[in-house]
C-alpha cells in the first residue's frame, strides 16, 4: 500500500503510518465532532469512531482509543472478529446488508477488496479518498470521505469494471457505524399536502429501511435518518444521522446486527439493469452527508444549516418577498385579472411575481399542453411582455412556473414524439395528474427542453423559473426496449439545470414537485429556494416547515400567506396566525388580494414590512426548536448567530389539556446576557383564552438567557390556531 503523505504543514493527520503494518490511524475533527479511521493496509477503512470530539489526540492516543475499541470474537461464530469497514464486505465476516451488490453473470457477486493508495487532505475539516482493486473480481473501487468545517461528514464511492465482462450494479452504498448508545431511529414520512411527518422506533435487530422508487425525492422521504440514544428530542440527546443527497430511487437504511453493530448506509436505489459497466465503465453514487449532534436535533439541523450557508452559491441576497399567481387565479389566466393582482401586490410590498401554471399552449387546465414550451398565442397574443412591463414597472421581478419533465399525451410534443416518453412492456405507465414523464435519456428530447427553456429565459426578462415535476415515475422504461430509465433521467434532469445556469447565471430557480417533494442536498446545489408544500394552511405548515428545518434553513424555504380559508385543508385561520407562519421562511403571497378586504391588505403590509425588517435576522440565525411538553402548543424561533437578537413563535396549535397555561422556556440564547423581551405584533394580537394576559407581555420583562431558558415564562392562554410572536433583544 502507498500511502500518499500530507503536506508537511499538515503532518500528523495520519498517526502511526505504517504502510505494510495492521493500519494507520486518521484523526479528522471539525466543530465538535471526531472522525478516528483505521486505514488498514490489507483491508477497507474502518470507523473507530464517529462522534463527540476526542481532543487532541497523538499516536498512542489515537492507537490506545482503536486498541480499546477493537471487537471480540465469541464462542461459535467466525474465528476471526469481523471487520466492519465503510464498505462492509462478507469476505470479511460482515453479514448485514452488504455495501456492494453485484454480479457479472452470476460471478463476482462477492468481494474482498485491498487498498493500493490513500490520499489524506487537510483542508477544511480533512478528507480521505482510497482507491482498491479486487482483481479477482474485476473491480476497482474508489472512497470518498470528507468531515466539511460544519462538522457534516459526506461520503461517496465509485465502482470500476476492470474485468472482461459487463459486470452489474444492483447496490452500492457506505455504511456509518453508530455505537451501542443509540437505541432509537427517527425519520420523516409524509403524503401530498402534509410532507414530512414524525416518526420513530426502537433500534431493534433488523433493519428501518426506507426504500424511495417514485423517481423523485418524495413527500414520503426521510429526509434525514437518525439514530439516537434514549428519548432524543429537539435540544437534548445524542445523535447521529444521514441524508442522501439524491433526487431519484434511493434508500436509507438503520440497520442493527444481533452481533451488537448498528449502521446508518444509504445510496441509490438501482433499478433492474440500471447500471450495467461495460469494461471500464464505472458507477458513483451519490453523496451521503451525516450528522453527529450532543444536542439533540437541533445539533444537527445547525450542522446542514451551517454548511448550506458556506456553499459559494447559497443565495446572499435578501430574499424577496414573492406573490404567486396559482391559488389566486389558477388557470384563468386574463392579463387584466393578473396585472390588477400585480398591482395589489405590489402595494403590499412584493418584490417578485411569478406567474404560475397556465400561460403556454393548450394549458386551459391540467388535462393539456404539458411539453408545448410556447407561450400560448390564444391568451397571450402579444406574449408575456404585456405582464412582464407592468411587473417590472411596479418594482418587482418577474418569475415563470415550467414543469420540463412532465408532458400530457394532449399535446403537440407527444403528438409529434410519442417515443420521447418513458414507458415499458409495450403500455404506457399510469397516468398522474393526466400526465407521463419525457425521457430525458433521449437526447433529443433532453434538447428540445434545454432550447426551449433557454428561449424563454433569452426572449423575457424573467429573473426566476419555479420548476415543478408532478408526478411519480413509474414504469419508467427508456428507449425502444424499455430499460428502467430512472437513474438516467435524475442525471439528466441534474445536466439540464447544470447547462440552464451555465447559461443564465443570473437566473434563481425554485424546486417544487406537487409541493415539496423535490427537497435534497443534490438538487439545492441546482436551485435556490424549495417549496415546502402544496398546503399553505398555517395549521399544517407548522409542522411541516418544523420538519423541513431538519435539513433546510428558513431562508430556502418557500412559505406563502393563503386566502383565509385554505384551499387544500378548508381551514379557516387568521391573518396573524398565516403571516406569523410564513414568517420563519422565504415569505410570499399566494392569495388573490384583489378580492381581499382593505382592512386585511393594510394588515398584510405590516406582515411584509416586519419580515422585510427580520430577514436578516431570520435568514442568518440559528433555528431553535424547543421541546415542547404538551403537544397542543409549540415554540420555534430563530436566534442572531451573535446572541443578541432572536425572534420565537409561540404557537398554539390546538386546545390544551389544562385551562391555565404552564411556563414557556426560550433556549439558545447567551446565558449571561439580559435579553428585553416584547411581543412583537405588526398585526391583530393573537386571540386568548382569558381576560387578561400574562402581566410580563403588558409591562415587559427583562431577563437573562439563562432564566429564559431554565425557568422561563408564564405562557399567555392563546386560543387554538393562533400565536405569539416574542423579540429577546440583548440589552
Ligand atoms: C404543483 C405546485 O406545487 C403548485 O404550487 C402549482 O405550481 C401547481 N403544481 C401548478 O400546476
Amino acid at each position: 500500500m502507498t500511502l500518499t503523505e500530507p503536506a508537511p504543514a499538515d503532518r500528523g493527520a495520519v498517526t502511526g503510518a505504517r504502510p505494510g503494518g495492521p493500519a494507520d490511524l486518521l484523526h479528522l475533527r471539525a466543530a465538535g465532532t471526531s472522525l478516528l479511521l483505521a486505514l488498514p493496509a490489507g483491508g477497507l477503512p474502518v470507523v473507530v469512531h464517529w462522534g463527540a470530539d476526542l481532543g487532541d489526540l497523538d499516536d498512542a492516543g489515537a492507537a490506545a482509543v482503536a486498541s480499546a475499541a477493537r471487537t471480540t470474537v465469541v464462542n461459535n461464530d467466525l474465528d476471526e472478529p469481523t471487520v466492519l469497514a465503510l464498505l462492509p464486505e462478507q469476505s470479511r465476516g460482515w453479514r448485514g446488508t452488504p455495501g456492494l451488490a453485484g454480479h457479472r453473470a452470476g460471478r463476482s457477486w462477492s468481494t474482498r477488496f485491498v487498498p493500493s493508495s490513500v490520499d489524506v487532505q487537510r483542508d477544511g475539516g480533512g478528507a480521505v479518498r482510497v482507491d482498491a482493486e479486487d482483481a479477482g473480481a474485476g473491480l476497482a473501487l474508489h472512497l470518498e470521505l470528507e468531515l466539511l468545517p460544519s462538522g457534516l461528514l459526506r461520503h461517496r464511492a465509485t465502482v470500476r469494471n476492470t474485468g472482461e465482462s459487463p459486470y452489474e450494479v444492483a447496490q452500492l452504498a457506505l455504511a456509518l457505524p453508530v455505537p451501542a448508545a443509540a437505541t432509537e431511529v427517527f425519520d420523516l414520512a409524509g403524503r401530498w399536502a402534509r410532507e414530512r411527518s414524525p416518526q420513530r422506533l426502537p433500534l431493534v435487530v433488523g433493519a428501518h429501511t426506507r426504500e424511495n422508487r417514485r423517481g423523485r425525492t418524495g413527500a414520503d422521504a426521510p429526509l434525514v435518518l437518525a439514530a439516537g440514544t434514549a428519548g432524543f428530542g429537539f435540544r437534548h440527546g445524542e445523535v447521529w444521522a444521514q441524508h442522501v443527497a439524491f433526487s431519484g430511487n434511493h434508500r436509507a437504511v438503520a440497520e442493527r446486527l444481533s452481533s451488537g453493530d448498528a449502521v446508518l448506509t444509504g445510496g441509490e436505489l438501482l433499478l433492474p439493469g440500471e447500471v450495467r459497466l461495460a469494461t471500464g465503465e464505472q458507477y458513483r453514487t451519490p453523496w451521503v452527508y451525516a450528522a453527529h449532534s450532543t444536542a439533540g436535533l437541533d445539533g444537527i439541523a445547525a450542522r446542514f444549516h451551517e454548511h448550506l450557508r458556506s456553499r459559494p452559491s447559497h443565495p446572499r441576497s435578501p430574499r424577496p418577498v414573492v406573490c404567486n399567481t396559482w391559488e389566486a387565479v389558477y388557470f384563468d389566466h386574463d392579463l387584466g385579472r393578473l396585472t390588477e393582482l400585480a398591482r395589489a401586490a405590489a402595494e403590499v410590498g412584493a418584490e417578485r411575481y411569478v406567474l404560475d401554471d397556465g400561460w403556454f399552449r393548450h394549458r386551459r387546465d391540467d388535462t393539456a399542453g404539458l411539453g408545448d414550451w410556447y407561450v400560448d398565442e390564444d391568451v397571450w397574443p402579444d406574449g408575456l411582455t404585456p405582464l412582464i412591463d407592468v411587473v417590472r414597472g411596479l418594482g418587482m421581478e418577474f418569475g415563470l412556473w415550467v414543469e420540463p419533465e412532465m408532458v400530457n399525451p394532449d399535446s403537440d410534443l407527444v403528438r409529434a414524439h410519442p417515443d420521447w416518453v418513458l414507458a415499458t412492456g409495450g403500455r404506457t405507465p399510469v397516468p398522474s395528474r393526466h400526465q407521463q414523464v419525457l425521457d430525458l435519456g433521449n437526447p433529443d428530447a433532453w434538447s428540445y427542453l434545454l432550447e426551449r427553456l433557454d428561449a424563454l429565459l433569452r426572449e423575457n426578462d424573467i429573473a426566476y423559473l419555479k420548476w415543478d415535476h408532478n408526478r411519480d415515475l413509474l414504469e419508467a422504461g427508456s428507449g425502444p426496449g424499455g430499460e428502467a430509465g430512472v437513474h438516467a433521467q435524475t442525471l439528466a434532469y441534474y445536466r439540464l439545470l447544470d447547462e440552464l445556469r451555465a447559461r443564465h447565471p443570473g437566473v434563481e430557480i425554485e424546486s417544487c414537485s406537487s409541493g415539496g417533494l423535490r427537497i435534497d442536498l443534490e438538487v439545492l446545489e441546482r436551485t435556490d429556494r424549495v417549496w415546502a408544500s402544496d398546503c399553505i394552511d398555517p395549521l399544517e405548515r407548522q409542522q411541516i416547515q418544523r420538519w423541513t428545518a431538519q435539513l433546510l434553513p428558513p431562508e430556502l424555504v418557500g412559505s406563502h400567506v393563503g386566502d383565509r380559508v385554505s384551499h387544500t385543508t378548508h381551514r379557516a385561520n387568521d391573518l396573524s396566525f398565516r403571516a406569523g407562519t410564513a414568517l420563519f421562511a422565504s415569505f410570499g403571497i399566494e392569495w388573490d388580494l384583489t378580492r381581499a378586504p382593505a382592512a386585511e391588505r393594510a394588515e398584510l403590509a405590516r406582515w411584509v414590512a416586519l419580515y422585510k425588517e427580520l430577514r436578516p435576522l431570520l435568514h442568518s440565525g440559528t433555528v431553535v426548536r424547543a421541546d415542547s411538553p404538551d403537544p397542543a402548543s409549540a415554540l420555534h424561533g430563530v436566534v442572531a448567530a451573535d446572541g443578541s437578537d432572536g425572534l420565537f413563535a409561540l404557537v398554539q396549535l390546538t386546545t390544551p389539556e389544562t385551562s391555565v397555561p404552564g411556563t414557556v422556556r426560550l433556549p439558545g440564547l447567551v446565558p449571561d446576557a439580559v435579553y428585553e423581551v416584547s411581543a412583537q405584533a405588526p398585526g391583530d394580537a393573537p386571540a386568548l383564552r382569558t381576560a387578561s394576559t400574562a402581566p410580563w407581555l403588558t409591562d415587559g420583562v427583562r431577563l437573562s438567557g439563562r432564566a429564559l431558558a431554565v425557568a422561563g415564562l408564564r405562557a399567555p392562554a392563546l386560543q387554538p390556531q393562533q400565536l405569539l410572536l416574542l423579540r429577546t433583544r440583548k440589552v
